[in-house]
Parts: C-alpha cells; sequence; structure tokens
C-alpha cells in the first residue's frame, strides 16, 4: 500500500497556537473594525491571510542561516544564490531584491515610460500598482474561462493569445515595453499557465520584438500543474520544465517570499547585460549594494536552499494536495469553490456561500468576518472590497501557508465554513466606515448591518 501523496517532512521546531473563545474573537474583530489585517497574529488559530513569507523553512534553510556571510560586498551567501538563481532560470545577469515589488520597482521604474502599454495574463496588485506608478498603463487579458468559477479548464490562468494579438496591433509594438506573464496567475484564483500557451505569448512577443518578463513567484507550483495536465509532460523533472519555461522570457522577477520557501527575499534576472546594467543603478539607489539588494546574508542562503528545495517532486505533490484536499472537503460540503483549485489557496464564492449580502454589502468581507468568530480563521477577500465596482465576483482566498499546516488544521477550516453556510442568513452584509484608494482593503473600516 502507499499513501496519495506520501508527507515530504516531518516536524522539528513547533509554535503553539490557541483559539480564542468566541466572545473574545467577536471583541477583537469589532476593534479590528471588522478588517482582519487589524488582527494581532496570536488571536488568529489558523492563518490563512496569506502563503507569502509564511512557509516554515526546513533544516537546510536554518543552516544556511547559521552559515550566512554578512560581508557587505561578495559574500559566500551571495555567491550562492546567484548560482541558484543562474541555474534555475538560466539567466546570467541577477539582481536581489528584499521581496517582489522591490524587483517590480527596480526593473518597471528603469525600463517603462510614461504613456506605455503593459498586457499580462493578470497583473498582481503591487505589479499593477508598479506600472502605473511608472506612468504605464497595466491591461488584464485572462482567457475567458477565468471568469467562470465553475469552468474546468486545466490552465485558467492562460492569457487571451487573440486579444494580446489585438492590443499590438491597435497600439503598436513600439508602446508596449514589456509583456509579463504571472505564473501562476494569482488574481485569477491561482490558476496555472500551460507551457503552450507560454510557447504562443513568447513566439508572438519575440515576433513582434517585445521583451517577455515572468513574474515567477510560483514558477515551481505552475511546472507540477504542466506536469500533472499537460499533454507529453508527464515525464519531464520540475526543473526542466521551469528550465524551458524561463528559458521563453527575456527576464524575470521573483517573491521568493512564495516558492522561494523562505521568509523574506526576491531577486530580478535578465540576459541583456546593458538591461541589469541599468537595474543595478536604481538596485543601489533604493535596495542596497547589488551583491545584498536589501537582504542579510542569511537570507540570500535561505532563499538559494528553498528555491531548489521547492521544486522538488515530492514536496510539490503534498502541498497541492492539500490545497486540492481542502477544496474536495469544500465541494462536497456544498461550498461553491472557485474550480478547480489553484496551487496556493482555495477560493471561496462568497456571493454564492451568503446570496443574502448584495455585493455592496460586501459578502466577500462578510464571509471573511464571519470565519473569525466562527472558527478562529484569517481568510482575505479578493473581491468588491479590493477592487471596488470592478469586481466579477466576491472570493475569499483561503491561502496555504507552506509545510506550515496539517490535514486537521484544513479539516477545522472545512467545518467552520460548513456551519457558516447551515446559518449563513445570520451573517451580515457590512458597510464601509473608512478606506478609501485602490490599497483601501488593507485600511478600510466596517460595521454590520442590516
Ligand atoms: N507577484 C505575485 C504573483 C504575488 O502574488 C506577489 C505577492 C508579488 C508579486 C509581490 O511580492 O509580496 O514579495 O513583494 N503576493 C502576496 C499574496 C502578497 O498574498 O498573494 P512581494
Amino acid at each position: 500500500m502507499e499513501p496519495r501523496w506520501p508527507k515530504a517532512y516531518k516536524t522539528k521546531v513547533v509554535e503553539p497556537i490557541r483559539l480564542l473563545n468566541r466572545a473574545d474573537r467577536e471583541t477583537r474583530l469589532q476593534q479590528a473594525g471588522h478588517n482582519v489585517f487589524n488582527l494581532a497574529a496570536g488571536d488568529v488559530y489558523v492563518d490563512l491571510l496569506t502563503d507569502s513569507g509564511t512557509g516554515a523553512m526546513s533544516q537546510a534553510q536554518w543552516a544556511a542561516l547559521v552559515e550566512g556571510d554578512e560581508s557587505y560586498a561578495g559574500s559566500a551567501s551571495y555567491e550562492r544564490f546567484l548560482e541558484t538563481v543562474r541555474e534555475i532560470t538560466g539567466m546570467p545577469h541577477v539582481l536581489p531584491t528584499h521581496q517582489g515589488r522591490a524587483a517590480e520597482h527596480v526593473l518597471f521604474s528603469t525600463l517603462l515610460e510614461p504613456g506605455c502599454i503593459v498586457p499580462s495574463n493578470t497583473h498582481f496588485d503591487t505589479t499593477r500598482a508598479n506600472v502605473i506608478a511608472a506612468g504605464g498603463r497595466a491591461v488584464d487579458l485572462p482567457i475567458p474561462e477565468a471568469r467562470d468559477p465553475e469552468d474546468l479548464h486545466p490552465f485558467k490562468g492562460n492569457m487571451d493569445v487573440a486579444a494580446l494579438q489585438a492590443l499590438i496591433a491597435r497600439e503598436g509594438a513600439e508602446r508596449i515595453p514589456a509583456v509579463i506573464m504571472t505564473i501562476t496567475n494569482n488574481t485569477v484564483a491561482g490558476q496555472p499557465v500551460s507551457l503552450a500557451n507560454l510557447r504562443e505569448v513568447a513566439a508572438l512577443a519575440r515576433e513582434r520584438g517585445i521583451p517577455l518578463f515572468l513574474d515567477a513567484a510560483r514558477h515551481a507550483e505552475n511546472a507540477f500543474f504542466i506536469r500533472e495536465r499537460e499533454q507529453g509532460q508527464q515525464h519531464r523533472s520540475i526543473p526542466d520544465i521551469a528550465r524551458e519555461v524561463f528559458g521563453l522570457a527575456d527576464g524575470c522577477l521573483m517573491s521568493a517570499k512564495k516558492d522561494g520557501l523562505a521568509n523574506i527575499g526576491g531577486f530580478l534576472a535578465v540576459h541583456d547585460a546593458a538591461l541589469w546594467a541599468r537595474c543595478r543603478e536604481r538596485l543601489i539607489l533604493v535596495e542596497g549594494f547589488p551583491t545584498y539588494g536589501g537582504l542579510a546574508g542569511r537570507d540570500l542562503g535561505a532563499v538559494a536552499v528553498g528555491l531548489r528545495e521547492a521544486m522538488g517532486l515530492a514536496y510539490l505533490r503534498d502541498r497541492i494536495g492539500q490545497v486540492a484536499w481542502l477544496a474536495r472537503e469544500l465541494h462536497e460540503r456544498q461550498i461553491p469553490v472557485y474550480r478547480p483549485p489553484g496551487g496556493h489557496a482555495v477560493y471561496v464564492d462568497a456571493r454564492g456561500t451568503l446570496p443574502h449580502i448584495p455585493a455592496a454589502r460586501f459578502p466577500g468581507q462578510a464571509l471573511v468576518c464571519a470565519l473569525y468568530v466562527e472558527g478562529g480563521i484569517r481568510a482575505v477577500e479578493v473581491g468588491t472590497v479590493m477592487f471596488g465596482d470592478a469586481a466579477h465576483m466576491d472570493l475569499v482566498r483561503l491561502a496555504v501557508p507552506r509545510r506550515v499546516y496539517a490535514q486537521e488544521h484544513l479539516a477545522w477550516v472545512a467545518e467552520t465554513l460548513e456551519s457558516i453556510r447551515v446559518r449563513a442568513t445570520e451573517v451580515k452584509g457590512l458597510q464601509m466606515t473608512e478606506g478609501e484608494g485602490p490599497l483601501r482593503h488593507f485600511v478600510a473600516r466596517f460595521r454590520p448591518v442590516g
């Protein structure tokens, strides 16, 4: 007999957690203005706010921390980091950054000009904000299937290539300094992008002389889906697939807080030496000397080890299997979830779960609050609070941190959601009392109404 997905690790260090009683949870939520970003982490029982920087490091990563070389320039930890990034991406010119958005800032403030257009399968929030900050327009071109939470297309993170072609024809290639492919597509429920789609986009971009960049925060999870779902890819190793994917691009941006299995870190890697040299100027200004880029030497060491571990097949099976298990549990308990589940999170359809709450009363945020009151669980709204009236759906993201929670924790999440569903009509909608602008979801405050 063999387990369906054998565990790839066991626990060595433990962090205590506790479940506050319901009355205390209600008080804490009220004090937080019904915004779970304002909760103290110690008051949360199962924290699914994000999978970013929240993973558990391995013993090899902790060893790399101890071995961290804190020299200002040319540290051994940097050498290890550089060698790893070059090997994984095949890109020779690398700049470390303290996290993903710093790499975005360095690249876009160097490459973009006011009035330019940057298409993507879908920009992540900070990517979009950095494009806009550099004077550009961020255009999302997901495939139509992405908008249907029931459509079982295996690669709903794909870009609509015909739409890209039309955009280039309409605006002119000279106005488009970059195409960005986000793998996996976080904003589209963590859906993967197929190798075929990446090849097509790369061919079109190359033909029109537009550089292609990857937002590779979850590239290993994306490679796993390619191996699982795409025809003819089953025999390949994850590093082999990753190498081909990176090989299609001119450069990449990475938040190492996801598939770098680190608590902090990121990088920018490119083929073009001249672009690298220009970015380096900017990096020194805003991050640090090019051999540490805003990180301690020990962090560079931990990232170097984590980048390799994240491509381990046993680890990925366990990780993606956990997320898939949670999605299946919820589906069986008649909780509407975005399907198929993505790599790093399960997205619950809040409009379907709380049909009595109209979009203007923030059903996603109401469900986030109910999850905390009912089960001490912290999740994040991806809907009307985050995107305003432009939101097509009100989703709640249950992001699963890497190597942190056991099946029991996730079973509690499923039980909590079922108990909310059964008494759904008791959940109240919300009115926003504070909060403006594109980043309002971090700072908004609410009060229950109705
Ligand atoms: N790109 C993607 C696809 C991301 O998901 C994130 C962060 C970033 C870039 C920015 O990286 O946080 O290191 O600066 N996503 C986190 C999340 C915050 O919760 O999904 P960062």
